[in-house]
């Protein structure tokens, strides 16, 4: 790919949100207001925006390797931070995908470097899950589980946080865990019941007392 193509396709692309409507870009420009924060995988196969059909202005959008939620990320944690108590979004979504090369890098026996530290979240949870992970033979099948379950500790290490409490109790905002398809371009929901996951991890992470 020709790097100048990429300023021919933004004229177009300019060309072709005026033509639809010629106050786009003052629209545009006047402020956000997204329903939902997204938090997904970098791999440059997984567009946001794209897979949604969602338009500009109608997601706050994180990525990172393999979407972690890391505590200490402070990348992550001032997205969330800024998304939920400030931009107000009513729901936030993880979406993993089958293939994240993130996901196979931490099942494997290799020193990454840099990436250790990093990919050490995604071997935490093949840790809790270890038993359900290792009963499953066929290895392809262990490698896609484990994909759904990083999508779901991530979401649960979403609702060990502050803000999502504080929000959860004040407007009622919701967690979602989703998967992408990588083979078929579905959008898989995980229907992960955070409400019982909520309830049994209560007891060590709730930081509002109130909060039934
Ligand atoms: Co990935």
């Amino acid at each position: 790919m020709d790097i100048s193509s990429v300023f021919k396709n933004n004229e177009k692309w300019i060309e072709s949100k005026l033509a639809l409507d010629p106050q786009y870009f003052d629209k545009l420009a006047s402020g956000q207001y997204p329903e939902f924060l997204y938090i997904g995988c970098s791999d440059s196969r997984v567009t946001a925006e794209d897979l949604m059909g969602i338009q500009p202005g109608e997601a706050f959008v994180h990525r990172n390797i393999a979407n972690l939620v890391n505590n200490v990320d402070l990348n992550v944690m001032s997205v969330l931070n800024y998304a939920v108590r400030h931009l107000k979004v009513n729901h936030i979504v993880v979406c993993g995908h089958y293939n994240c090369g993130g996901v196979k890098a931490a099942m494997q026996p290799a020193d990454m470097g840099i990436l250790n530290p990093w990919l050490r979240n995604i071997r935490d949870v093949y840790r809790l899950h270890h038993d359900e992970l290792n009963a499953i033979q066929d290895e392809e099948k262990r490698y896609e589980r484990l994909v759904e379950l990083n999508v779901q500790e991530q979401c649960v290490n979403l609702i060990k946080t502050a803000a999502v409490q504080e929000a959860f109790k004040e407007r009622g905002l919701k967690v979602h865990g989703w998967v992408f398809d990588i083979h078929t371009g579905k959008l898989i929901d995980l229907k992960i019941d955070f409400d019982k996951i909520l309830k049994s991890i209560r007891e060590i992470y709730n930081l509002y007392p109130e909060v039934e």
